[in-house]
């Protein structure tokens, strides 16, 4: 039995664990009868195919036995399967819930990288007017693990989702989001909210051609997706790597390719965004190999970092010209324990849900606008309407396509 299988029996043995967990809530607050209030915040660790009975359940019991305080819940992916399913999950989940008392948690928008990307972006004068079409050659964000989909025994879930649902459609569609959206009105939860809606919506209809996929084959040692019969041991064509080229057509980006790459036993582990500028015009040190154009990387994995390539002067009598990089290094040689950083992200979006705080969630009109954005993706994948090429785990070159 899988571990889908086995929460879902779980629940299906009828709510005498639910009832556990409020008889204990029951009891602490009667306990600490004295607080000043007591606030019941639900993390959701559960298929989304059990929310709606489990919220319909809550809710009767959080009727039954009000409390002082506030009732929120905290959703993570995947939120559904696609627009359609998410659609009717937000419905269901409505029809107890409140929109503001749902959290829903994309980790990626608890990393302190991604957070100082939006004060390095809006508290600096040299950015702003580069950051456009006429300076911006290429935006890459990319997502490279060197383990396979059987990492923490997630084979079951991974082969229902794919890279693409797993990884592109959240985090780095978040990652986009950030990068390209116009600078908000404020700091205000909407505000933000607002430009990356606005954002999403502008993403041009993701074309075929513009979409390669991927699946890991054997390779140094380790079993393929299909090889391993303890893993998944049945053919699967679910995606491993996934790379796409998404436009946005506004004033802003019209024409600047966003390339979104994802891809789990690869050569290394690393996630980062590359904003490589366009090369200088009318170059005076030609031949001095000075096609290097300049480019900012922000890196979430394994080190959370940034640094800006630049060209400078080699010190010495001569004009040899070299290659340089201003880096980023403060806090964020704080967060070099790679272990730390996943827990961090989690701790500080639990902390805000547990103050009420829900700048770092997802808001459901940012999912539906993201799952709009990835549905035609995911329909191509799911048709095989594009080809799924293979490659050898732990490869950094995969087929004609870069890894
Ligand atoms: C999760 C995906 O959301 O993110 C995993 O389901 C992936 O497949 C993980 O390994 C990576 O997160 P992080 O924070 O370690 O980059």
């Amino acid at each position: 039995m899988g571990i889908l299988e086995l929460i879902l029996d779980w629940f299906k043995q009828g709510s005498a664990s639910l009832q556990g967990i409020f008889d204990h809530i029951k009891s602490h607050e009667e306990a600490n009868a004295d607080a000043k209030a007591h606030n019941r915040i639900f993390h959701f660790a559960v298929p989304y195919s059990v929310w709606p009975e489990v919220c319909q359940w809550l809710k009767e019991k959080n009727d039954e036995f009000p409390n002082n305080g506030c009732i929120r819940l905290v959703l993570e992916k995947p939120f559904g399967r696609d627009h359609q399913s998410v659609l009717e999950l937000i419905n269901t989940v409505d029809k107890y819930f409140k929109e503001d008392q749902v959290y829903r948690v994309d980790r990626y928008l608890g990393k302190e990288i991604l957070e100082n990307l939006l004060v390095m972006r809006f508290a600096n004068r040299f950015f702003a007017p580069i950051w456009n079409r006429d300076t911006v050659n290429t935006v890459q964000i990319l997502f490279k693990e060197p383990w396979g989909a059987e990492d923490q025994n997630r084979m079951q879930y991974f082969d229902l989702q794919g890279i693409v649902r797993d990884v592109i459609e959240n985090h780095l569609l978040q990652v986009m989001a950030l990068i390209a959206m116009d600078k908000p009105a404020s700091l205000s939860v909407e505000d933000i909210r607002n430009e990356k809606i606005k954002l999403l919506r502008s993403v041009k209809a993701i074309r075929k051609e513009d979409v390669v996929i991927g699946q890991y084959t054997p390779g140094n040692g380790h079993p393929g997706y299909l090889e391993d019969p303890n893993i998944l041991g049945k053919p699967s064509t679910t995606p491993t790597f996934a790379m796409m080229v998404v436009y946005i057509r506004n004033e802003r980006w019209d024409g600047v390719p966003f390339i979104l790459k994802a891809g789990k036993a690869l050569n290394e582990m690393r996630s980062e965004i590359r904003i490589q500028l366009k090369s200088v015009p009318g170059d005076l040190f030609q031949g001095a190999d000075l096609q290097r154009p300049n480019e900012l990387v922000v890196r979430m994995q394994p080190t959370e970092e940034m640094y800006l390539k630049m060209t400078i002067k080699k010190p010495g009598l001569g004009m040899e010209i070299v290659p340089t990089e201003m880096e980023y290094s403060d806090s964020a040689k704080d967060m070099q324990d790679h272990s730390q950083a996943p827990h961090r992200a989690y701790e500080r979006l639990l902390l805000n849900c547990m103050h009420g705080e829900n700048r770092r969630m997802v808001h459901r009109d940012e999912l539906l606008a993201s799952y709009t954005v990835m549905d035609p993706v995911n329909k191509m994948v799911d048709n095989s309407a594009v080809p799924l090429h293979h490659y050898t785990f732990g490869c950094a070159r995969a087929h004609s396509f870069d890894c």
